[in-house]
This record gives structure tokens, sequence and C-alpha cells, in this order.
């Protein structure tokens, strides 16, 4: 039994000061306790009497203690939206580079997106990759299944726990911008399990040649519409970036949406100098920094934080390839909003860990409880630093936010009671 002792551990809800107890051969948490008995009562206790479940309240009880005295003990992030790049891609990140980097955000498991090469749309390729992934992560990896116009078959024979759709072009090339196809794998996927999309409307680029939030708000309210006549089936929107996008999406009930922490933290302006086709290219595109201010007005209907992080080489970014590295700064940049009183912790936690648990239905995680897995996060909440890319475990050593200082760092974090990474010195 491991013990971890002193630590704050959020508790529906709150911090309080308890103790955690972990069952090291199943990962999972055993037992919640309130106080630990002093030393002077272990001392006069027979040391034989340990192996009984009730006596675990004396310290000498375990064969592994963790002092988490003056850290936030949290169930461990999960990011349901993460480009691990592997396999084909690995030059830009794998999924031990890519795994490592979450572990150093907190992020205890990740949902991988399918567009890699080949793109994650045959049941040989899934379960393929699903291998790669086990053999080579130290995080929780669950895959998200790609659509094309035709593998509905594969799709069944998968019956993976979510889909994705991109209705727009971006990296890869799985688009799938009609109206006919889209509707009949809403009518085909199970209406409960989530199909997530890419939500800009590729007619709307096409004709424009612009990329702006009209063709985010088009795309949401043709999906919305569609999944009405398709049964009432849950969707969950990709990377929202206004306040008008998430409230459109949300007025229908059984549509989610997720944030990405870049579209609250930059806008146009760091865009021109990060370079307008180069270093500052997502999709979508950063917003207008009016546009961005308000997105926090949103900040209680967003569902999860998700960093969509996306991997490139310094070489691709210079030539076009768009997205932006995220799982090593997500948590730390929404700490730092915490400190500067836009945002309640709780709220991190619920958008971080508990939501994402639930939307995509890890019922052993997303909580701190008896049953679940040990995946935690100890944060010091008060510890500043600030970032530099050349010390990530990401393949990708840039950032945008590069140089940013900010206040609330993770220290360690633990999967199935074993912890993943020691901060570096
Ligand atoms: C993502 C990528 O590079 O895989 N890029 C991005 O700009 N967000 C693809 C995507 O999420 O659309
Ligand atoms: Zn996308
Ligand atoms: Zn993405």
């Amino acid at each position: 039994m491991l013990l971890i002792k002193n630590g704050k551990i959020y508790l529906n809800g709150k911090f309080v000061n308890k103790n955690i107890i972990v069952n090291i051969t199943s990962g999972k948490i055993t037992g919640i306790l309130n106080s630990l008995k002093s030393k002077k009562s272990e001392k006069n206790s027979s040391s034989n009497s340990y192996d009984k479940m009730d006596s675990y309240d004396k310290i000498n009880a375990y064969d592994k203690i963790i002092d988490a005295k003056g850290l936030l003990v949290v169930p461990g992030f999960i990011d349901a939206h993460v480009h691990l790049r592997d396999p084909g891609l690995t030059y830009k990140e794998d999924f031990k580079s890519g795994s490592l980097a979450a572990a150093n955000g907190g992020i205890t498991h990740v949902i991988d997106m399918p567009n890699t090469k080949p793109p994650t749309t045959t049941k040989r390729r899934y379960d393929k990759k699903l291998k790669i992934a086990k053999r080579k992560s130290v995080v929780f990896v669950d895959l998200h299944m790609g659509t094309s116009k035709s593998n509905f078959d594969e799709i069944r024979k998968v019956k993976p726990n979510s889909l994705k759709i991109y209705m727009a072009e971006t990296t890869g090339k799985l688009l799938v911008s009609d109206d006919k196809i889209i509707y009949r794998h809403f009518v085909n996927f199970d209406k409960n399990k989530i199909i997530v999309l890419h939500a800009e409307d590729q007619y709307y680029i096409n004709k424009t040649k612009k990329r702006d939030k009209n063709s985010a708000l088009i795309a949401i309210q043709r999906v919305n519409e569609m999944a009405n006549k398709a049964g009432n089936r849950r969707i969950h929107i990709a990377h929202t970036t206004t306040e008008d996008e998430i409230l459109l999406a949300t007025a229908r009930s059984r549509t989610t949406i997720e944030v990405a922490p870049h579209h609250l933290f930059l806008s146009e302006r760091d865009r021109k100098k990060l370079g307008w086709d180069t270093r500052g290219k997502v999709y979508p595109p950063l917003r207008s920094e009016k546009e961005r201010r308000n997105l926090w007005n949103a900040w209680d209907k967003i569902n999860i934080i998700a960093t969509d992080h996306a991997p490139h080489t310094a070489q691709d970014k210079e030539n076009g390839s768009a997205g932006f590295p995220g799982l090593e700064t997500s948590f730390s940049l929404l700490s730092t909003a915490y400190w500067k009183g836009k945002i309640s912790l709780q709220s991190i936690i619920q958008k971080m860990s508990e939501n994402p648990a639930r939307l995509y239905g890890f019922n052993k995680e997303g909580k701190i409880k008896k049953g679940n897995y040990a995946n935690l996060t100890f944060i010091d909440i008060k510890k500043e630093w600030k970032v530099h890319a050349s010390e990530f475990f990401s393949k990708s050593k840039w950032s945008p936010f590069e140089g940013k200082k900010l206040k609330g760092k993770i220290i360690h974090t633990m999967v199935k009671g074993k912890m993943i990474k020691i901060e570096k010195s």
C-alpha cells in the first residue's frame, strides 16, 4: 500500500487536508483518511496487525509514503484533443514524447486525433495504432476514430468510443464537408457516444477566402440541425473560439464544446507578432483581441478544456503547418488566470478532469474517490516559472507562449499509483 500524506486534496469541489491510500498492484485508490495516528500510538501497537485494513491509519503500515506537503493533489487531467502524430509523423511527435509531455502538464489520459499517417479510418489501422500507443505511452491513451466518405463498415467493426469529423481542411486529408455524409455518420454511430466536429464551413472558406468566426457559426448551425434530425444524437464541437459559437452550440442540450487555451490567451495581435502565416498559424485561427476577451464571458459554459496539442517542427511551421503545442502549458496558463482573479481553481479542475471523464465515460477517473484509478496531479499552486520550450518533453521545441511568466506548476504526475515525472531541476 502507498500513502499520500499531507496534501490538499480536491474532494467534492473543495480542497481538504486528507490522506490518500493507494493499492500499488491494482493502481486504484482504496481509501481516503482524515488523519493519521501520532508516532506515539504507532509505537504501542503491535507490528503484525498492520495487514488489517482498519490499521491503515498507522503511518508505518505502508510500503511507500509520498509527502505532498504544500501541494494540491487533484484528479489527473484528461485531454480529449491531442495530436501525438504516431504513426507516420513521428518526427513531429510520437506516443512516447507526447505522453511524457502530457505527464509534464499534469495530464494522465489523452485522446488522440485520427489525422496521422495513415489516418485512423479502418479497423486495421485503429488496432495497430492502439497497440503502438499502449507500448510507448506513459499515460492512458484512447483514440478518436476518423471518418471518411465511406468507412461506415470499418466504424461498425471497431465500435470506437468516439468519432471525429473534419468539416474543413486542416492538417491531414480527412475532409468530410458534405452534409449527406456527415448525416449518415450521425445516424449510424451510437447516439449516446460523442461525435467530435472540427466545425468550420469549407464552402464559406472557399467562397470568401476567409476563415473567420462566421465559418465556425455556419458549421455549428449545420451540425446542430443535423444532430436534431438524426435522433437527437450527441455531438461535441472541437476548439470553439468565440462566445458566439459557444452560445449557439450549447443552445442545443445534446451539444457540448471544448476550448483550447491558445484561444483564451492569444489573439490576432500575437498572431502578427509570431508570424501571420508561420508560427502564428493555427486552425481555427486566433481571433481579434476583443473576441478573445469576450471568450472569457463564456467560461461557465465551457464543458472541457482540451489543448489541441498540434506539434510541428520549426521547419514545418516555417513552411506553413497549422497548430500549436499545448500539453505542457495548459494548466499553468489557467492557474495564472486564477491568480488574476478571473476564474476559480475548482472550475479549472472541473473542465480539465471531472467533465472530460464524464463526457467520455471514463468512470474510474476524473475524481479522487475510492475505487478510481490513482491518476493524480500534484501542483505547487504558488510556484512561478517561465515557459522555455527548449525544456519541453514534446518534440515541438517552440511555443507560442515562449518567455511567458506563469504561476502554478505541475510537480508530479501519477498514473495508476506510479509517479511518471519528477520535476526537472
Ligand atoms: C491540427 C493539426 O496540426 O493536426 N492543427 C491545428 O491547427 N489545430 C489539426 C486540427 O486540429 O484541426
Ligand atoms: Zn481541428
Ligand atoms: Zn486538433
